[in-house]
């Protein structure tokens, strides 16, 4: 394996070994959970606002605009896919979504955790080249798995993990020393 692929990837391993532990303040890390419900009117509204203020904070501005779209879209996951396993439903009561940020000194990590075991249905490779995409008109586009696609286009990374209580959380990873992007 050449020099550059073997850099790579010691540079994957060590962000994935950071991504379940919480990161330590005195080493430039920042943590943040928050717990939304599925039936607010303003749940995605609230989740934007939440994302932009803990990269601002964690002096990870330049992530903003694409932070916030990821989170929209998994917040709506959660909003139009899920239903509560059956031994975290309560009757009656609100779908929790809980929102986890870790900012490393190289990485963001964004998770969003929901209450049903499903499996999120991660796009495989492109239905369409990325060259192509943009000369073609919206009819020929599929108008659903939009979302994901998105997420995994802009974030570096895009996975799932089951919780041991049920549930699950779709994480993100965004690195910072992505060259072009510039500090804000
Ligand atoms: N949090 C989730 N829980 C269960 N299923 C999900 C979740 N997120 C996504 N999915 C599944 O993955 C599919 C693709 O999601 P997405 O790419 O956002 O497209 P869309 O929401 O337009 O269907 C969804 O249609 C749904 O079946
Ligand atoms: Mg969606």
């Amino acid at each position: 394996m050449d020099a550059a692929k073997t850099k790579h990837l010691s540079g994957e391993l060590e962000a994935y070994a950071h991504w379940f532990v919480a990161p330590d303040p005195a080493a430039g890390g920042q943590f943040l959970a928050v717990t939304l419900f599925a039936e607010s009117d303003n749940t995605a509204r609230v989740a934007r606002e939440v994302t932009a203020v803990f990269l601002r904070g964690a002096g990870a501005g330049e992530l903003v605009d694409d932070a916030q779209l990821v989170v929209s879209e998994l917040v709506a996951n959660v909003v139009n896919h899920t239903v509560p396993d059956r031994r975290l439903a309560q009757p009656g009561s609100c779908r929790r979504i809980d929102l986890t940020f870790k900012k490393y000194p190289k990485w963001v990590f964004l998770g969003v955790a929901d209450e049903d075991s499903t499996p999120p249905l991660l796009p495989v490779g492109d239905a369409f080249p990325a060259s192509l995409v943009g000369g073609l008109s919206e009819a020929v586009l599929p108008d659903s798995g939009r979302g994901l696609l998105i997420a995994q286009r802009l974030a570096t990374s895009v996975w799932w993990s089951p919780e041991e209580r049920g549930g699950k959380t779709v994480w993100c990873r965004f690195d910072l020393d992505r060259p072009g992007v510039c500090s804000a």
